[in-house]
């Protein structure tokens, strides 16, 4: 029996600090470290299967034909975007959040519904959540086993930290399943920018979830626009992704 794959959310309350982006490319690290990777893209904006280069006109099927088809199989939703990395991706998440509204238990309903992941052998399984609280988020946060906070180095994201720990005691869920904070778009030369960091620091210093800052680079903005990852497009941005991979692993105990 393969290992089961180790499940992460990429989630903030807020949109736009960079959650999309941090999931593609720790997905695709980790798929060029050799682990086996899905990628599932819960935003209805699709924006993680956009950077990697992937409309919706690519899917025949997605995760919501899977929920509502009779006999659709998990293999025929998904994509293989690169070598070691699949995507699943949802389309109609309004239409999934109705239907999560009328489950009396929504806890289990992704390991149910998605329990074919398992013999597929992945070793890791990445969501990109749409931003703010909604019944998908509430059962994928209930689905992984930790969640990656992406957080901008700017002020009203910083002062929305503590959202995510009401979002996690409103579910029941314990903060350890946080397993990273990662300060984003940070800019070194500006003042506001070093308090922000200064501020997330503080706030976390009890712990060792925060990562160090990926920094606001034009790069990271561009490859998003052309449907490839940093890896592909700037080697030297491509190393602000790379520590969070090497966490990741870390945390797991696997090296390949
Ligand atoms: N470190 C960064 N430097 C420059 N641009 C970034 C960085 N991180 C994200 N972006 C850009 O900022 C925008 C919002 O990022 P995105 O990942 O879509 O955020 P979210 O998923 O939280 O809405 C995108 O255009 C993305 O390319
Ligand atoms: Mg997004």
């Amino acid at each position: 029996m393969p290992e089961q794959a180790k499940k992460y959310a990429v989630f903030n309350n807020k949109g736009g600090v960079g959650k999309s982006t941090i999931a593609v490319h720790i997905a695709y690290g980790l798929a060029l470290k050799g682990e086996k990777v899905l990628l599932i893209d819960m935003d209805e904006q699709n924006d993680a299967s956009l950077f990697l280069g992937f409309t919706s006109e690519d899917f025949a099927k997605s995760f919501y034909d899977l929920l509502t088809g009779q006999s659709i199989c998990l293999s025929e939703c998904i994509i293989s975007a690169r070598d070691n990395l699949d995507l699943l991706s949802a389309t109609h998440i309004d239409r999934i959040n109705e239907k999560l509204y009328k489950e009396n238990d929504i806890r289990c309903f992704f390991s149910h519904k998605l329990q074919a992941i398992e013999p597929l052998g992945y070793n890791y399984v990445i969501i990109d959540c749409g931003p703010q609280r909604s019944k998908i988020n509430d059962a994928v946060l209930h689905f992984v086993d930790g969640i990656i906070v992406p957080v901008q180095a700017e002020a009203a994201s910083v002062k929305a930290i503590g959202n995510i720990y009401e979002y996690l005691s409103d579910l029941g869920l314990d903060d350890s399943m946080i397993a990273m904070v990662v300060p984003n778009m940070f800019d070194q030369r500006t003042t506001d920018g070093k308090e922000n960091l200064e501020f997330i620091t503080e706030f976390f210093e009890d712990t060792n979830i925060v990562t160090p800052p990926i920094l606001r680079r034009i790069k990271i903005t561009e490859c998003g626009k052309l449907g490839q990852t940093v890896y592909e497009y700037d080697e030297d941005a491509a190393m602000h992704f790379e520590h969070l991979v090497e966490r990741l692993v870390s945390i797991n105990g696997r090296t390949k």
